[in-house]
């Protein structure tokens, strides 16, 4: 029997990515690149993938950008508009933002930072099987003092707390939740909290006070919550480790491909050597290098007599001399760093924002 689809969704992309600077200066986190597609691309497939039909994307830091990526979402044949929360109040407070949108009906909540292998069938069925205001996706974590964090009887959450500094149990409460418009009234009536933000948690903690039921859903596969640059890093590398090869940039006789590589259209590869997972994108120019494994390369960059290895390099960007190494480092879109030409050069870790300039003298 096939489940009922939710038909609704809100979409959260306010907040200013502040852990993620000097990346998100520029641009929202959202638009960041993970193997190749920026977060926002990977929300909105598993969105669609579920059968979601419209979508209210919550905006705050620098809509603009987000407006021309995502449209009005024809592109995941979704239909998309836009919700604005002037300030990032917290969670609770972008979906009220929302609330116009929900209208009274049940609806999916999903944070735009993450990403989810097995995305979200399994909360949508879990949300079917038994009714409930809420259904969480949660998943145990070593330390969960980072996140939400939810405390079950069985499948039943009885008790939920916000980054606690003693948490009372292991279970994490992941950016993926289904909804009945009750949240909205429980927003209505939360006070902030210590630090100020109207949360969720707090919200979803009315819920179970006053009797109604929430319940739990463990998430299968891999669940990153990519607010930090090491998370960025981490969540590329799991999406390359199910990367598929396909080549269709051109290389020369030199040039050496090893495990799963993916390059793009238009690349061209000389005297290079790759050792996959790696992804090249369109139009790249790569010389004397060697690249991965764990390297995202993005549209229109030029790497020369370079290594690189689990970076995200983003659009337009140039890398030369990098002899030592470029590694665990996320570079912008048009940024340049050149070692010294002659002799070697130290290994280098980097982060650096849109445009950024770094050559050795
Ligand atoms: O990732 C899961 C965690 O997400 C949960 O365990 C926590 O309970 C939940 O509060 C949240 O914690 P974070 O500290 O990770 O939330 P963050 O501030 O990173 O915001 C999550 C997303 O929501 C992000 O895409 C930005 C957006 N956002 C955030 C705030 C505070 C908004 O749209 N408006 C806001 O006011």
């Amino acid at each position: 029997m096939s489940i009922a689809p939710i038909r609704k969704a809100v979409l959260l992309c306010a907040g200013e990515g502040s852990r993620l600077r000097p990346l998100t200066f520029s641009r929202p986190k959202h638009l960041l690149p993970v193997a190749g597609k920026p977060l926002l691309g990977w929300a909105l497939e598993s969105l669609a993938a579920v059968g979601v039909e419209q979508v209210a994307v919550v905006v705050g830091h620098r809509p603009e950008a987000i407006h021309r990526y995502v449209g009005d979402g024809s592109a995941w044949e979704l239909s998309v508009c836009y919700r604005t929360q002037d300030k990032p109040l917290g969670l609770g407070h972008a979906v009220k933002a929302a609330a116009d949108f929900i209208d009274g009906e049940e609806f999916l909540l999903y944070l735009g930072d993450n990403l989810l292998e097995c995305g979200l069938a399994d909360l949508v069925s879990a949300f079917r099987e038994e009714p409930a205001a809420a259904t969480l996706y949660v998943k145990e974590v070593e330390d969960p003092r980072a996140y939400g964090v939810a405390v079950t009887e069985g499948d039943r959450v009885v008790a939920l707390e916000e980054k606690p500094a003693e948490p009372r149990s292991n279970l994490a409460v992941v950016g993926a939740y289904a909804f009945s418009p009750a949240i909205l009234d429980a927003i209505a009536h939360t006070p902030p909290s210590a630090r100020g933000e109207y949360e969720i948690t707090d919200a979803i903690q009315a819920l179970v006070n006053r009797g109604d039921l929430v319940r739990a859903c463990v998430v299968q596969g891999f669940w990153e919550d990519a607010g930090r640059p090491a998370e960025l890093l981490k969540a590329n590398r799991l999406y390359l480790d199910r990367l598929e090869g396909q080549v269709l940039g051109t290389c020369d006789e030199q040039t050496t491909l090893e495990g799963v590589v993916r390059v793009g259209r238009g690349t061209r590869l000389t005297n290079c050597h790759l050792h996959g997972p790696c992804l090249i994108a369109e139009n790249c120019v790569l010389v004397d290098s060697e690249i991965g494994p764990y390297a995202s390369i993005d549209s229109g960059c030029e790497i020369t007599d370079s290594r690189v290895e689990n970076c995200i390099i983003q659009q337009d960007s140039r890398l030369s001399h990098m002899r030592g190494g470029l590694s665990d480092s996320v570079l912008g879109q048009q940024v340049e760093v050149s070692g010294p030409s002659e002799g070697s050069f130290a290994p280098m870790r980097l982060l650096l924002g849109d445009m950024s300039a770094m050559r050795a003298v």
